[in-house]
């Protein structure tokens, strides 16, 4: 049985932040309902690669949900809002600050209508604190959450990493607390707000950032390969420094094109092995023994030779090659695989993690898969809905609606397109 079977979520979320949340969620079995309005979620359009049909950004992200579509800016459609808050565990969204309090619902009022749900927000910046009213995407979020400025080299501009740490991160935290009020809620029948802001969630994932900036009140950052000082302030970009207690650097690989680097941790417990395989390769023999490199700290202070060394070695190996040789030692390290690479790989297709499915309007594609494994409840992967498809199954399914109550509803044009604000 699905974990989260018998849970239905009423999901008002759109663009990543929160489907990727939902998503997830649906996956572990839960019902998720995606209440759009009735334009659909933007990302439907948005970077469309098929005319005419739901774009990868939105199918990559809602799959195994339910979509109907509602106009919240009627009164009807207000009502039917209100059916569902009383059918559902959880409600969530990642709209703009104060959408839903335009819309008539406040968090106090969505608990008076059904004490036990829970409801989830999303913001870029959470609901208290001058940043409270900006909206927020990804990069803003990589931003102002301490990931851009630690990200790159010391004297080039601050990056953005294509992991969607901002929005898929914060995702990811509002599944953890959704399910930990979920938890309270089924034992102490109140529901309660979870809030995640996405500067949060990143500062979350930069959390040793933290650590390294209270370290340089007190010293330089030995295992950083970038110059670092006592009262520097700043954690400084130190561009593929390792970030641990262990020294690591991308070493490029044959024939040296884009992305032919292998990521190679020099874990203290392997660099004698390591030494000994390369050295005499690179023509310093003795390495292994070489006082320069003897302990973890004489490494620290000696890296850049280090890592000339390694990458000397390498250029006569591909990134597999080199990976080979590296196992063979048990060093620890990852070729860095392309979209290509991973959309190909073996392990990849063997774990589940690029699934083909098939779409009425786009025929077949991929998604990424599941990564939360449960031993006893398999995702099954299905396809996202079409735009306002679960309509009528909702209302009369979900809500106990007749055919002669749906007549009326749509009549008044509780599922019709807002009008255009004047
Ligand atoms: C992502 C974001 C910047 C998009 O901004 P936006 O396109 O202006 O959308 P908003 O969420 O602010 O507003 C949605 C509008 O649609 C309306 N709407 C939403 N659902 C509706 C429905 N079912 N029926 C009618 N109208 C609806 C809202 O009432 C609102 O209208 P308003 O501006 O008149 O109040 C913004 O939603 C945001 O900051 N979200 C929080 C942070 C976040 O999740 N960002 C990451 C996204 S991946």
């Amino acid at each position: 049985m699905e974990a989260l079977k018998g849970v239905r979520i009423l999901d008002m979320t759109h663009v990543q932040a929160g489907p990727t949340c939902s998503q997830l969620l649906a996956w572990m079995g839960a019902d998720v309902i995606k209440f759009e309005p009735p334009q659909g979620d933007a990302t439907r359009g948005q970077l469309r690669d098929v005319p005419g049909a739901d774009s990868l950004y939105f199918t990559m992200l809602n799959c195994n949900k339910r979509s109907i579509t509602v106009n919240m800016k009627s009164a009807e459609g207000k009502a039917v809002f209100v059916d569902l808050l009383r059918k559902c565990d959880i409600m969530m969204e990642n709209f703009g600050p104060g959408v839903l309090d335009r819309l008539g619902f406040t968090w106090e009022k969505i608990h008076e209508i059904n004490p036990k749900l829970v409801m989830g927000s999303i913001k870029g910046f959470g609901s208290s604190g001058p940043y409270a009213e900006f909206k927020a995407y990804e990069n803003v979020a990589q931003a102002m959450g301490g990931a851009m400025s630690t990200t790159g080299v010391p004297d080039g501009p601050p990056f953005v990493t294509g992991a969607q740490i901002g929005d898929s991160g914060t995702g990811l935290h509002l599944a953890i607390g959704l399910l930990a009020a979920l938890h309270q809620a089924n034992r102490t029948g109140q529901g309660q707000y979870v809030e995640v802001a996405m500067m949060d969630g990143v500062m979350n994932l930069c959390r040793v950032k933290f650590r390294d900036h209270q370290r340089l009140t007190r010293g330089p950052l030995p295992e950083y390969s970038v110059p670092t000082y006592a009262g520097m302030h700043e954690v400084p970009r130190a561009g593929n420094d390792s970030g641990g207690g262990q020294l690591g650097n991308a070493i490029h690989c044959k024939p040296h094109g884009a992305n032919d680097w292998i990521y190679v941790v020099v874990q203290e417990a392997v660099w004698t092995a390591l030494a000994k395989r390369i050295g005499p390769d690179v023509e310093f023999p003795g390495l292994d023994t070489d006082p320069q490199f003897a302990t973890i700290g004489e490494r620290r202070k000696n890296q850049q030779l280090m890592w000339t060394l390694i990458n000397k070695f390498a250029e006569r190996y591909t990134k597999r090659e080199f990976m080979a040789i590296l196992n063979e030692l048990d060093v620890p390290c990852g070729p860095i695989m392309s979209t290509q690479d991973l959309a190909t790989d073996e392990h990849v297709r063997g774990r589940d993690m690029y699934v083909e499915l098939d779409h009425p309007q786009r025929g077949k594609w991929y998604n990424v898969g599941m990564p939360i494994k449960l031993s006893a409840s398999p995702a099954k992967i299905e396809r996202s809905p079409l735009l306002g498809e679960h309509t009528d199954e909702v209302l009369t399914q979900v809500l106990g609606y007749d055919a002669a109550k749906v007549s009326t509803l749509k009549a008044a044009g509780a599922f019709a397109a807002p009008p255009k604000k004047g």
